[in-house]
């Protein structure tokens, strides 16, 4: 029967055979064609879109691209793509059905979050951290029920946080700090069973925390800083006794601190700091025996200092400033061995420094400033051999200030001002070789004089010894302090001159005022039978031109000129002596030990003898820098150099002398056309002098703020566009080389005949080189105006650094303004002025350099984009701040166009 019906069929049926041969064929070529894989469209397509250059499309098996794991019948399950700056579309990825694992973070998307992520119903792990999403977080993503982490940080997410995400029910970790979130915290967070991670500061949430929150879950990190929540904290969140770290600094937060904290024993960091809190700290913080880091700072915080604290023997860090705490400090924290912080500044606090703090061998700061504390300094307070951090200001401290102050010799800063200490300044400071940001012992009854050691601290920033009675002379050798930018010798008992010392002399008058008998710059009053150097070349000129004028007096006025010239050669031999460089007599030549003139032709035409004489002649100075005094020096073959000399500062220097002449040479030969590099170089004594080839145009800072001096074209927008492209292409190529520059500013950019810039002083880079050990110079370089803030913090110098001060030049060259000038009041500086100009609401016409960006609507146009890059550059944040390459390039790009 069976084969005769289907024999029949067929044969009856001829069309019958046909499909049977289609079926057949569909068979077979399903297993000759390569067999297409199940997301294979999609994840090409998905290439299409975003194009991740690790794929190779040359390999249709995506399951062996990077990033990519797939199960056993290939369908793709974990898609990573962090970190490879990738931008366009990814709303096809919703298409791969069975993906559990999705990594995007730290790319470059934008725009809003794909609403069909939400299909993804496999989906465990979501990070698209660290893009540029906007908008509002998709609804669609609360029907992802299998989520267990949920990362949305960082990007530049708005609206509320969606009540529709009630739907994952199953999540364990939620992230979505660094948006522009507002609204409310929901409820419903706090009845996520699993939920262990909540991280979302820095956004605008507001409202009370959920006081369910950490009642179901068992929450274990809870980050909710730099909002504007109120209300209290939660007991709740202590309930489940697992919660280890508590950050929820930075909101509007009152009420107390629950007593419940006490029964989280994991609990290791507590910052609660700038919020509104009451009350006293609950004895219970005694019970978290894993406490490392508590800080509630700048809250309204009352009663004592709990000894309870004594207890938690991890804490490391304690910081109760600005509060209303006051009684004294619990002896018991003695005990506290790994404490390395301990903040009690701006609190009513009284008694002594307790003896038993002294051996809390690891702590590096004690800052118990504006507080009454009334004892005295203890004799072994360097017995906490650590210590970074001195901060005693502001108190009623009395007695003297210990000798043994010269051990704490890690010390980076110590404030003792305002209180009542007597006695002298001990010479034993001089032992702290790393104080670096500031001595400050002002406002104290001190008497006696300044020790000599002072001069010891080349690292030091800032003196402050004003408002004492200290008597005596400022001493000579006070000019060790190689790094001082801030000093204040106001208001005591000193008399004699003041040394001529750059930072002394650059400092404003009030750092010298109130004392006794204080003279020369930059106080106006002369010292004896002594003239003020700096005014009297122009008092000079200005008598010479009156004698041209009033014909009658010529005479009586040629012989002022000649009495004057006579009074002044002799205040500058004076000078000469007193700097320590040798006296200009012919009988007694300066001892030049070693030379060289690098270049050939030039070789006959320079006479070392002429150049030393030069330089002791204050005639011939043309500019004076951080690191180096600049001299016209004329040969008596009629060449004319310009011959920097080094700031003795260095004696380490002269001992590495085969080293510094080996470096000199490869200096000559590193050339660029930007780069201003020695002809040669000579040594006498322990003065260092490099020659260089005669700058007929001065140097920037000259070409900028002298300007009526000069014809207008000189100082056109094409020829400063110019320059400033010049400087940074000088700049890149040093940097290329791995050399930082240590002093950038105008005054260290010269001019050749055609307005070439040329950096100046990479020399000294490459001579004292901090971070090669080669020079006892403080990292903190520069001049004022350019120094980066940075580097106060850091003490390192760094290419971001030089980034910034060139910013500054840029910044100079558009405005034609000063790095610093008291016209920005309170900007301060020319860059703080720049940056603050639109929230004054002032026009970039208001900032740039009115009479050049009128010009022309293309001058004012590439002025514009130049002065966007100056702002990149002079950004706070160094990270932020372009590469000089890049900016070599910007730039370019603007004289190009
Ligand atoms: C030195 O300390 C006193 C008291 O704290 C303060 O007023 C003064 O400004 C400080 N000096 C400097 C230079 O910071």
């Amino acid at each position: 029967m069976y084969p005769r019906k289907a024999e029949n069929l067929f044969v009856k049926i001829p069309c019958c055979w046909s499909l049977l041969v289609v079926w057949f064929l569909i068979i077979t070529t399903q297993f000759v064609k390569p067999h297409e894989l199940p997301d294979q469209s999609i994840m090409f397509g998905i290439n299409r879109e975003i194009g991740v250059p690790e794929w190779d499309v040359n390999n249709l098996d995506y399951c062996y691209w990077p990033g990519i794991l797939c199960s056993l019948n290939q369908t793709v399950e974990r898609l990573d793509l962090s970190r490879h700056g990738l931008r366009g579309n990814v709303t096809l990825i919703s298409q791969l059905k069975a993906l559990k694992w999705l990594d995007l973070s730290n790319n470059l998307f934008y725009g809003s979050i794909p609403a069909a992520f939400g299909n993804l119903s496999e989906l465990e792990f979501l990070d698209l951290s660290s893009n540029k999403f906007g908008n509002s977080i998709p609804l669609e993503l609360g029907k992802l029920s299998n989520l267990r982490s949920l990362n949305l940080s960082n990007n530049m997410l708005t609206g509320k946080i969606p009540d529709e995400l009630e739907g994952l029910v199953r999540l364990q970790d939620f992230q979505i700090s660094g948006n522009h979130l507002n609204g409310l915290i929901p409820y419903w967070v706090g009845n996520l069973i699993d939920l262990r991670v909540l991280s979302a500061y820095e956004n605008k949430l507001a409202g009370e925390i959920p006081d369910n929150l950490g009642s179901v879950s068992e929450i274990q990190l809870l980050n909710l800083h730099s909002n504007q929540l109120e209300g209290s904290i939660p007991g709740s969140i202590f309930a489940n006794r697992k919660l280890q770290v508590l950050i929820l600094t930075q909101n509007r937060l009152s009420g107390t601190i629950p007593e419940s904290v006490g029964e989280c024993k994991d609990l290791s960091s507590i910052r609660i700091g700038n919020n509104n809190l009451t009350g006293n700290i609950p004895k219970t913080v005694g019970n978290i025996s894993s406490l490392t880091y508590f800080e509630a700072d700048n809250n309204n915080l009352s009663g004592e200092i709990v000894m309870e604290f004594a207890r938690c023997s991890n804490l490391t860090l304690l910081n109760l400033a600005s509060n209303g705490f006051t009684g004294t400090i619990p002896p018991e924290f003695g005990g506290l061995t790994n404490l390395q912080e301990l903040i009690f500044s701006g609190n009513t606090l009284f008694g002594d420094i307790p003896e038993s703090i002294l051996r809390c061998k690891n702590l590096n700061k004690l800052d118990l400033s504006s507080n009454r504390f009334n004892g005295t300094i203890p004799e072994e307070i360097c017995n906490m051999a650590r210590l970074q951090f001195l901060l005693l200001g502001e108190n009623s401290m009395r007695g003297e200030i210990p000798h043994g102050i010269g051990k704490c010799i890690k010390l980076l800063e110590l404030q003792l001002g305002r209180n009542y200490l007597t006695g002298t300044i001990p010479p034993e400071v001089g032992h702290l070789k790393n104080l670096q940001i500031a001595l400050n012992v002002s406002f104290n009854h001190l008497d006696g004089p300044l020790p000599l050691e002072l001069g010891k601290l080349d690292k030091l920033v800032s003196l402050d010894v004003s408002n004492n009675q200290l008597s005596g002379t400022i001493p000579q050798a006070l000019q060790g302090m190689l790094s001082l930018i801030e000093v204040n010798f106001s208001n005591n008992l000193f008399t004699g001159p003041i040394p001529t010392f750059v930072p002394f002399q650059q400092s404003p008058i009030s750092s010298f005022l109130g004392n006794k008998g204080l003279c020369g710059q930059p106080l106006s009053s002369p010292c004896d039978g002594d003239v003020s150097r700096e005014n009297y070349p122009r008092k000079v000129s200005y008598k010479i031109v009156l004698a041209v004028i009033g014909s009658g007096l010529a005479v009586v006025v040629s012989v002022t000129v000649v009495v004057l010239v006579f009074m002044m050669r002799e205040r500058r031999e004076k000078l000469a002596k007193d700097a320590g460089i040798i006296e200009d007599d012919s009988n007694n030549r300066p001892l030049v030990t070693a030379g060289n003139v690098f270049i050939e032709n030039l070789q006959q035409a320079i006479d070392f003898d002429a150049v030393v004489k030069a330089t002791i002649k204050d005639s011939n100075k043309l500019s004076s820098g951080t690191f180096s005094v600049v001299y016209k020096a004329t040969m008596p073959s009629g060449l004319v150099l310009l011959v920097r000399s080094l700031k003795s500062m260095d004696k380490t220097l002269i001992h590495h002398q085969s080293k510094m002449i080996r470096e000199l040479e490869r200096l000559s030969r590193l050339s660029h056309d930007n780069l201003m590099s020695p002809v040669g170089f000579l040594i006498y004594e322990d003065v260092v002098l490099l020659l260089h080839e005669n700058m007929p145009n001065g140097t920037l800072a000259q070409l900028l703020h002298h300007f009526s001096r000069q014809p207008e074209y000189e100082a056109d927008w094409p020829r400063r566009l110019s320059i400033a492209n010049g400087v940074a292409e000088g700049l890149a190529f040093l940097h290329s080389l791995a050399v930082i520059h240590l002093d950038i500013s105008s005054g260290n950019v010269l001019l050749d005949a055609n307005f070439r810039p040329l950096v100046a002083e990479i020399e000294i880079s490459k001579l004292l080189d901090p971070s090669k050990g080669t020079a006892s110079i403080s990292a903190v370089a520069g001049s004022f105006g350019y120094i980066p803030p940075e580097y106060a913090f850091t003490m390192q110098v760094t290419a971001p650094g030089n980034v910034y001060s060139y910013g500054v030049i840029l910044l100079e060259i558009l405005t034609t303004r000063l790095p610093v000038d008291e016209a920005f009041g309170e900007a301060t500086d020319l860059v703080k002025w720049v940056h603050g100009a639109s929230a004054r609401g002032e026009t970039p016409e208001q900032i740039l350099d009115a009479k050049l960006s009128t010009v022309s609507f293309a001058w004012r146009k590439e002025m514009l984009a130049a002065l966007k890059i100056a702002l990149l550059c002079t950004d706070t944040t160094p990270a932020k701040r372009p590469k000089m390459k890049k900016v070599a390039e910007m730039l370019r790009e603007i004289k190009q166009s």
